[in-house]
């Protein structure tokens, strides 16, 4: 979910709905408001909340105006408890309409805090665990002596009575000049401006006001006040020094710039994105450096196993992360999916690195999971796009990717920032552990710096890509084979498919296909055949190319992506996409771009929104 809140000289709904339709790609099965307004005897709120996306609330109030008011808070929702509708929508009100709540994560215990107020006789208005917030304020609230700081107190006081994940921020009808909000495990940051406040659930929401921002620590309450400023607090009340940090994300970077799409213009910017995370990265020697490494290079030395943990196509990156680690350094690596992880009971210890990937740096997956490895004792390391997000924030070192700003929810520049970074970890590690294979690591760290020209190269030739893909908009199935590293990137093409066209895809290990799933391929079928460099170890370029004789003779059509130069695969490909020559552990970088661009064409073909994807949302802040 999306988070917006402000205090401030300016119209408070403009600003919060700007900075709505800016958070809009955390969730957008709902979206709502609410203003503090002076009535006739004092304060009063005024709300309004519609399902669906921030399109629908925005008419509702073309046609039924709030009015003018300068404190303000507002929600766009990704569904957890009750399900998309108007009732369900944020901001949830108590009953007598004086508090109204707004709410990201999950609070777990929210039964038993609702059967409590049940039986003081609450009538309950919704399905979700949010609305109990509202009542619970309202009672604690009431409770306390009129005094500044009193919506601080009863923030403080109800979060420690939750359990589980939230962000919340709260505006109470007898406050004018107060706003409060609170965090535990779910994301918050504050913006500074000129005799102006902002909350959000990151700086997408203020950037175009602010570039100031504070970072909120895990419990902690903060009170926006006019006069009296910003106060941080934990949730036992004593005072704490907030992080201040400067933004450096314009807020150009976060408009669509002339692209239809933003994963368009995201897609566009990855270059630029391998550029930005490999500048300043590789010292004079050689040596890599790390954002922020809590760990000496005796602990680095003295890792003996890695393991990559993430989710979608952060997964994707953990896997080819996989091949490279383990090729440069000998370090066995396992990688798996956060969700999985902790759960399975895996064999942790000091010597053991985990290395966690995020672009957002929220996904609750993935914290859980490295929590877990932190509590084994495990080493963690963080790969990560946004700047001081929960992950990287509990991790022992940090590697941001400097993707910027990404706002199609389905996630391509920093995928690919995902990737180099994953080769520079590799690289690092090989270099403190002692390089096995100096002279190849020398040329490697001469190829990265290639990569951002070879990834410029694919994207100027990619229309007829484009209209490969409006061909392809009417496919049922569309299958993607990879061998060794093209064998993650046939997972990510894959997946890349399934979220934006709904067309039902899978990537298989091009070996693996005569094990079983050729049986699928039909007359006509497509498949992408991800074809790895023919100077690739072990030949393995001519079994790929053996596998898309293999399924041709059975009727498919092959699209076939392949290293410019490489005339074995001209015989058997239908559609023939060049990328240019890439060292073998690299090639993903340049192997996936077609397919992103393939899946966004057939999802514009088919009517689709490319950038807000059906039951998705970019930042999952549930388990
Ligand atoms: C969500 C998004 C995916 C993304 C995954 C992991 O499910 O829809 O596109 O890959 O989360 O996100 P992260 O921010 O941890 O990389």
């Amino acid at each position: 979910c999306g988070i917006v809140g402000y205090v401030g000289p300016q119209n408070a709904l403009d600003v919060v709905l700007e900075g709505l339709r800016r958070l809009e790609y955390r969730g957008y099965d709902s979206a709502g408001v609410a203003v503090r307004v002076d009535g006739p005897d004092g304060g009063e709120l005024a709300a309004a909340k519609k399902a669906g996306k921030l399109a629908n609330l925005e008419k509702l109030l073309a046609d039924e105006p709030l009015p003018e008011s300068t404190i303000g808070i507002g929600h766009t929702r990704w569904a957890t408890h009750g399900g998309p509708t108007d009732r369900n929508a944020h901001p949830h009100l108590s009953a007598d309409g004086r508090v109204a709540v707004v709410h990201n994560g999950i609070i777990e215990n929210f039964a038993a805090l609702r059967a409590e107020l049940e039986d003081a006789g609450i009538e309950m208005r919704s399905e979700t665990d949010t609305e109990v917030v509202a009542h619970l304020m309202t009672a604690v609230y009431a409770g306390l002596p009129e005094s500044p700081g009193r919506l601080a107190e009863a923030m403080r006081l109800v979060s420690g009575r939750l359990e589980g994940a939230f962000t919340l921020v709260v505006t109470h009808a007898d406050e004018p000049d107060t706003l409060v909000a609170s965090r535990r495990n779910s994301p918050l940051v504050v913006g500074i401006g000129d005799g102006e406040y902002f909350l959000g659930s990151d700086v997408a929401a203020f950037i175009a006001h602010t570039r100031e921002a504070r970072e909120l620590g895990q419990d902690q309450v903060v009170e926006i006040d006019r006069t009296r400023g910003l106060t941080v607090t934990d949730f036992a009340g004593s005072v704490v020094e907030p992080v201040a940090y400067t933004v450096d994300w314009d807020a150009a970077a976060a408009e669509k710039g002339g692209h239809d799409w933003f994963m368009l213009k995201e897609i566009a910017e990855q270059p630029q994105a391998i550029a930005d995370t490999l500048l300043g990265r590789l010292g004079e020697d050689g040596e890599l450096i790390l954002d922020e490494v809590r760990l000496s290079d005796q602990e680095l030395r003295d890792i003996d196993k890695i393991f990559v943990v993430s989710c979608g196509t952060s997964f994707h990156a953990g896997l080819i992360a996989k091949y490279a680690i383990e090729h440069w350094t000998r370090i066995p690596v396992e990688v798996e999916v956060a969700s999985e992880f902790r759960y399975r009971d895996p064999v942790l210890d000091r010597s053991t690195l985990v290395v966690v990937i995020s672009q957002s740096g929220e996904t609750m997956d993935t914290l859980m999971a490295l929590r877990h490895a932190k509590e084994q004792k495990a080493r963690v390391l963080a790969i990560c796009n946004v700047n001081g997000s929960t992950i990287p924030r509990e991790s022992d070192a940090v590697l941001y990717t400097h993707a910027g700003p990404e706002v199609a929810v389905a996630s391509t520049k920093s995928f690919l920032a995902q990737i180099v970074a994953c080769y520079l970890v590799g690289l690092f590690l090989a270099q403190v552990r002692g390089i096995k294979y100096a002279d190849e690591v020398a040329a490697i760290v001469a190829e990265l710096q290639k990569l951002p020209g070879a990834v410029e190269q694919v994207l100027t030739h990619m229309e007829p890509v484009r209209e490969l893909g409006r061909s392809l908009a009417d496919a049922d199935t569309i299958l993607f084979l990879g061998r060794h590293v093209g064998f993650p990137v046939a997972l990510e093409g894959a997946l890349k498919l399934k979220e934006l066209a709904y067309i039902h895809a899978e990537g298989f290990a091009a070996g693996e296909l005569k094990h079983g799933p050729i049986a699928v391929i039909d007359q006509g079928t497509p498949v992408v055949v991800i074809v790895p460099s023919p100077r690739s170890r072990e030949s393995v370029h001519g079994k790929v190319v053996s596998n898309i004789q293999e399924v041709r003779a059975r009727g498919a059509r092959t699209i076939v992506i392949a290293e410019e130069g490489d005339d074995d695969v001209v015989p058997y490909a239908d559609h023939l996409i060049r990328v240019p020559r890439t060292p073998t552990l690299l090639a993903p970088v340049v192997t996936t771009v077609p397919l992103q661009i393939l899946a966004c064409e057939i999802a514009d073909t088919r009517g689709f929104d490319v950038d807000q994807p059906r039951n998705l949302a970019k930042s999952v802040t549930v388990e």
